[in-house]
Parts: C-alpha cells; sequence; structure tokens
C-alpha cells in the first residue's frame, strides 16, 4: 500500500512511491512548500511545487504539524548544497504529484521532538504525541528487540514461557502489595504479584526444568528514577543447578545481548565482588565500579588518635575509613567543601573530616594538625595520595561510615564527571548475609526472601548464630544499578521450618501465608534455584536514560499517578456496594502532580 521513509534512496531516482505519515516540520517558501513526513521508520523530505503540480500545492498550503497525510510523488535528488547529512534520506526528496489530508491535529501542547521546558507531566498526559520523537520511539522499538533476543536465545537453551496468575495471593518481596477486592468473596482480597517467585517455585516441583516469563510485577513503594509501581521482570528457575549453572546462563544471555545490540563484547567471566568486600570498599551492594575513589579502612591507624572523635569511636568499636579525591584542590574550592558537609549529613553523616594533601605527601588544611607524621605517612601510603588530592575521612559505625563514602563517591563521580561516558561495568556481587537485624521491626528478616538456601558451610551456625550466616544467592549489577537477583532454594521443608522460625514467622502465620509452597516442596521437590532481571533498569542504561519512565510505554509519576488515564480515580458507589466496601474517608482529590 505504501512505501516507508526511510527505504527509498538514492538508487530510486526517477521513481514513483506513495508514503504515509506526519507533518514534521512545515515550511512556505512562495511558490514552494517543504515538508517534512515522518512515519515510524524515519522522515523524508517532500517538495510541492506551485508549478508542476497545481492540485496538490493547493491542499498543501492547509497542511499544519502533525496532520495526516497521504502523498505521491517522484524521488529527486537534492538540488545542490541542500542536502542533509544528519538525515537518512537527506540526499534525496519527493516532488510531489498529489496529496491526500488523511487527518487534521490540534494544535498541539508542546512541539515533538524538542527537550523543551514542558514537564513531564504534561508529557503523560499527551504521552501519544511525546512517543512519536524519535528518543522514546527509539527506546520502545530497542525494547521490543530486546524483549525479542531474550526469548529466542532462552527458547534456544529449552527453557518454557509459562504464565503466572496476577490475582493471587501476597508475595514475599518484603514491599506493600497491591490489594484487589473481591466480589465474589466479600472482605477477601487478592494481592498482585511483587513476582512470580512462588509460583516459578511450583513449576520446578511440577518437573518444568527450566522457566522463563517477561512478566509484569507490582509493588506499592515509594519510587524514584529507577522504580515504577509496576514493572516488568525477566524471570527465570531451573532444576537440578547451582549458583554456577545460574551465573554461567545469565553471562551467555547478557554477552549475547549486548552484542547483538550493541555491539558490545562483554568481557567473561563477570567480575565477582564479595557483598563483604563491596561495602568494604564501595559501601554499597550494588557498586559503581566505572571510577575509582574506593573507600580504604585507616581504623588501624588511627587508634591512637588525638583527636578524640576518632579515638573514642574506634574504643567503642567504630571504624575511620576515607577515600581520596584525586586533584580534589583543583576540583573543589574551600566553599565546596564546606557544602558538602551538608550532602553528607543528608547521608546520616555526623560531620566530613578532609584534609588535602600537599607536596611530599605533607597534610594540609581540614584536621591535618591533629594527624600525627606516623599516622600522616601511613594515610597517604594507603590511599596511594598524591600532591593535590583531597582526603575525606568518616568517623563512625563501620557501616554508617561506609554507607556515607559510598554515597559520597558517587556524589563526587557525577558532580565532578569522573564517570566514563560509553562505558558498562557488569559484575555479580555474591555471599550475601542471609539475614539481618531489623531496628524497624525489631527482628531478624531476610535479606533477599525466605526461600534463599543458607550457604551449606554455614548451616552449622544457622541456630547459634544467625545473622553470621551467608546466603546462596546472587546479584547482578549494572554502572551501579542492580539490574538482577537470586538464588539457589530452599527445597527441604525442614530447612524451609527453620528458617521461618528464625524470622520468627509461627507455623501457624507460615501455613497461612506459604502453607501451599510448603506443600508442594513436600512433594518431591528437586534442588531448583534462579534468578530475575529487572528490564526496565536494564534497558534504561542500555539506552543511556536517567530514568526508566523514559522506556517505557505508559508510565507512571512519582506519586504513581497516570496523567494520561487520570488514574487512580474515585469509583462509583455502586462499585463499592457490589465489593462489600465502606469507605473510612471520603475520597480527597488524587494527587495530580508530579
Ligand atoms: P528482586 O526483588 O531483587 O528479586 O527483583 C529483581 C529485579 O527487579 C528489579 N526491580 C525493579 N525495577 C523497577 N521498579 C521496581 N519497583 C523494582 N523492584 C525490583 C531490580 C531487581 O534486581 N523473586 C526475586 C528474584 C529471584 O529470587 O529469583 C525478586 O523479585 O532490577
Amino acid at each position: 500500500m505504501r512505501t516507508l521513509c526511510e527505504e527509498v534512496g538514492e538508487s530510486d531516482t526517477g521513481k514513483e512511491f506513495t508514503f504515509k505519515g506526519w507533518v514534521m516540520h512545515y515550511r512556505d517558501h512562495g511558490g514552494l512548500i517543504f515538508i517534512d513526513l515522518r512515519d515510524y521508520s524515519g522522515i523524508l523530505q517532500i517538495v510541492f511545487d506551485e508549478n508542476i503540480d497545481k492540485e496538490s500545492f493547493i491542499v498543501a498550503k492547509k497542511l499544519k504539524n502533525e496532520y495526516v497525510v497521504s502523498v505521491t510523488g517522484t524521488v529527486r535528488k537534492r538540488p545542490e548544497g541542500t542536502a542533509n547529512p544528519a538525515l537518512k534520506t537527506g540526499g534525496i526528496e519527493l516532488l510531489a504529484k498529489s496529496l491526500q489530508i488523511l487527518n487534521a491535529c490540534e494544535t498541539l501542547p508542546f512541539q515533538i521532538d524538542e527537550e523543551s521546558e514542558v514537564n513531564e507531566f504534561t508529557r503523560l498526559k499527551y504521552r501519544y504525541l511525546d512517543l512519536r520523537s524519535k528518543r522514546l520511539k527509539d527506546n520502545l522499538i530497542f525494547r521490543s528487540k530486546f524483549t525479542h533476543l531474550i526469548r529466542e536465545f532462552l527458547n534456544a537453551k529449552g527453557f518454557f514461557d509459562i504464565e503466572t496468575p496476577f490475582l493471587t495471593k501476597s508475595t514475599p518481596e518484603g514491599s506493600r502489595d497491591f490489594l484487589v477486592p473481591s466480589r465474589l468473596n466479600h472482605g477477601h482480597f487478592f494481592a498482585l504479584p511483587q513476582s512470580p517467585q512462588l509460583f516459578k517455585q511450583i513449576l520446578m516441583v511440577s518437573g518444568f526444568e527450566r522457566y522463563y516469563q517477561i512478566v509484569r510485577c507490582f509493588r506499592d513503594e515509594d519510587l524514584r528514577a529507577d522504580r515504577q509501581p509496576e514493572f516488568t521482570q525477566l524471570d527465570m528457575e531451573m532444576s537440578f543447578v547451582e549458583t554456577e549453572d545460574v551465573i554461567s546462563v545469565t553471562e551467555e544471555l547478557f554477552a549475547s545481548l549486548f552484542n547483538k545490540l550493541l555491539g558490545i563484547e562483554l568481557e567473561r567471566p563477570f567480575k565477582v565482588l564479595d557483598y563483604d568486600e563491596a561495602m568494604d570498599k564501595y559501601g554499597s551492594d550494588k557498586p559503581d565500579t566505572r571510577f575509582g575513589l574506593v573507600i580504604n579502612n585507616l581504623t588501624d591507624i588511627f587508634a591512637g588518635s588525638q583527636l578524640n572523635v576518632f579515638k573514642d569511636n574506634i574504643q567503642k568499636g567504630g571504624a575511620v575509613k576515607a577515600v581520596c579525591l584525586p586533584d580534589g584542590s583543583n576540583l573543589l574550592s574551600r566553599k565546596d567543601i564546606d557544602e558538602l558537609l551538608n550532602t553528607v549529613k543528608d547521608f546520616g553523616a555526623k560531620g566530613l573530616a578532609w584534609t588535602k594533601v600537599g607536596e611530599s605527601g605533607i597534610l594540609e588544611g581540614g584536621i591535618s594538625k591533629f594527624i600525627s607524621d606516623d599516622e600522616r605517612n601511613k594515610t597517604v601510603s594507603r590511599l596511594a595520595a598524591k600532591n593535590g588530592d583531597i582526603i575525606f575521612y568518616q568517623s563512625d559505625s563501620k557501616k554508617i561510615a561506609e554507607n556515607v563514602l559510598g554515597r559520597l563517591r558517587l556524589h563526587l563521580a557525577k558532580k565532578y564527571n569522573l564517570i566514563p561516558e560509553g562505558r558498562f561495568d557488569i559484575l555479580w556481587v555474591v555471599n550475601f548475609p542471609l539475614f539481618e537485624y531489623s531496628e524497624e521491626e525489631k527482628k531478624i528478616v531476610a535479606v533477599h526472601h525466605p526461600f534463599t538456601s543458607p550457604a551449606k558451610k554455614d548451616l552449622d551456625r544457622l541456630e547459634k548464630d544467625p545473622l553470621s550466616v551467608k546466603s546462596d544467592s546472587y546479584d547482578l549489577v549494572l554502572n551501579g544499578e542492580e539490574i538482577g537477583g537470586g538464588s539457589i532454594r530452599i527445597h527441604d521443608s525442614k530447612l524451609q521450618g527453620k528458617i521461618f522460625e528464625i524470622l520468627s514467622i509461627s507455623p501457624e502465620d507460615a501455613k497461612l501465608k506459604f502453607g501451599f509452597l510448603l506443600d508442594a516442596l513436600s512433594f518431591g521437590a528437586p534442588p531448583h534455584g534462579g534468578i530475575a532481571f529487572g528490564v526496565d533498569r536494564i534497558l534504561m542504561l542500555l539506552r543511556n536514560e536517567n530514568s526508566i519512565r523514559d522506556v517505557i510505554a505508559f508510565p507512571k509519576t512519582q506519586k504513581a499517578y497516570c496523567p494520561l488515564t487520570d488514574a487512580p480515580s474515585s469509583i462509583k458507589d455502586v462499585q463499592l456496594k457490589e465489593l462489600g466496601i465502606k469507605l473510612r474517608e471520603t475520597p480527597g482529590k488524587n494527587i495530580k502532580s508530579e
């Protein structure tokens, strides 16, 4: 019926074609009218010449931006000096001989393809217009190729794509659930799945051995640039596997995706960081290793410090840790250093000690006058600090010092452009603790989820010293973003019972919440393990975007609101009645803002 804009080239000169699409730009030059026609493939310049075809020229006079047209004409080379090398079709144009307006367009709320001042709320309200822009359109086409390649790869490896329910029971990923009231069972609610975790384990009990699904997950949590209330996982599970098997198939999949989509050869095997080392050196379980600023431990050096904040903290069992910013004296003014104090306070720091490094490793400014020669020599040598660097110190509990410096290194790297562009650093973080103590809940909680297997070597400490037990789990990190996580699961119901006990989940509660899984495990569950990847996050990184909203067709705002459809919205009284629900409060206005 028609040809696509970017299907034609110089070799088609003299041939006749019909194109259909949107008027992207319109320029009236008297006897000549130019439009840039856009379809999903790209852009083609069309010329209407009063002297060549009067009829189409008259219709062209009525055109406005984003009118939908069908135009027929002959391809010709653009006149000398008018080629546009920025366009794939920049060397040619179509000389029109007939034009039909298929639809008109209202005045636009913002110009398409322009990264103008228009706020994101308006862009989301008119998402269909913003999706006409090249950047977002290319992102979604890339996304389609990405999921296609995943399916191709996993199908070839013998994985089965199996769907699991959305209307289900609460799943254990530790977020708040989205609930759906039941009309047929008043007072009862479905929960939308935070992940297909329990169902994929049950599929292993059924003997499917290799499962995957590209699936929507729902979590009612505070939103950030890398979080949406509904997001997509590539979810996988395998039977009769160990950690190495999951790691190996993941690496092969990612190597193939990077190669086919970006032409990048990922170095294999991927780097592996121990959780303890990640926390120690980067203050994060998702370290960004594209730049240095590694955290060093100086606790031993400052044990006898004349600085009371250092000495007292160390005596209490705390730590002194530091990062060294190369060439910091040139990058930061005194005012910048003072401002950093406020930044680290937001990260939970009590203060920020610093020194500059002068010639021959002499420390200057900040806390330098409280540092002995011996402490100075050891510090400069451990940090490999050079003339012009600035050292930032944190003295606090090990956890707080690492967390603050971890966030400070990211802050400095972004602010002073220390992150090399176009680089992809992918790595595994392994040996996570199985449990952690939650100050909030005042009890031991699972670091991943309660079905994660303890590391075999630590099993004998499970009851005596549970917080020292590591898990058989692994996270995949790309450029400092957690893009995936998984584990080998517990397939023995007795061990599962013990884990519930440690997590203070009573047998009655366990039965109520996960009884169906526990039952399934007791009917010949094979050893199994798996992983799930955040598809939106991976795409955000591969497309060099700052938010996952830019790789999702219809995302929500930070307040989990959809400006396009005005959801969530209030419902009619009859609907509430049908559901057996009475509202405790009269609904207010929904949050129509970012
Ligand atoms: P986890 O909770 O780590 O594991 O989720 C897996 C990956 O999903 C992505 N992700 C998100 N992406 C966007 N918005 C969100 N709100 C969001 N939450 C998580 C992250 C994360 O690494 N069932 C387990 C997996 C398993 O054990 O196999 C699970 O869901 O990239």
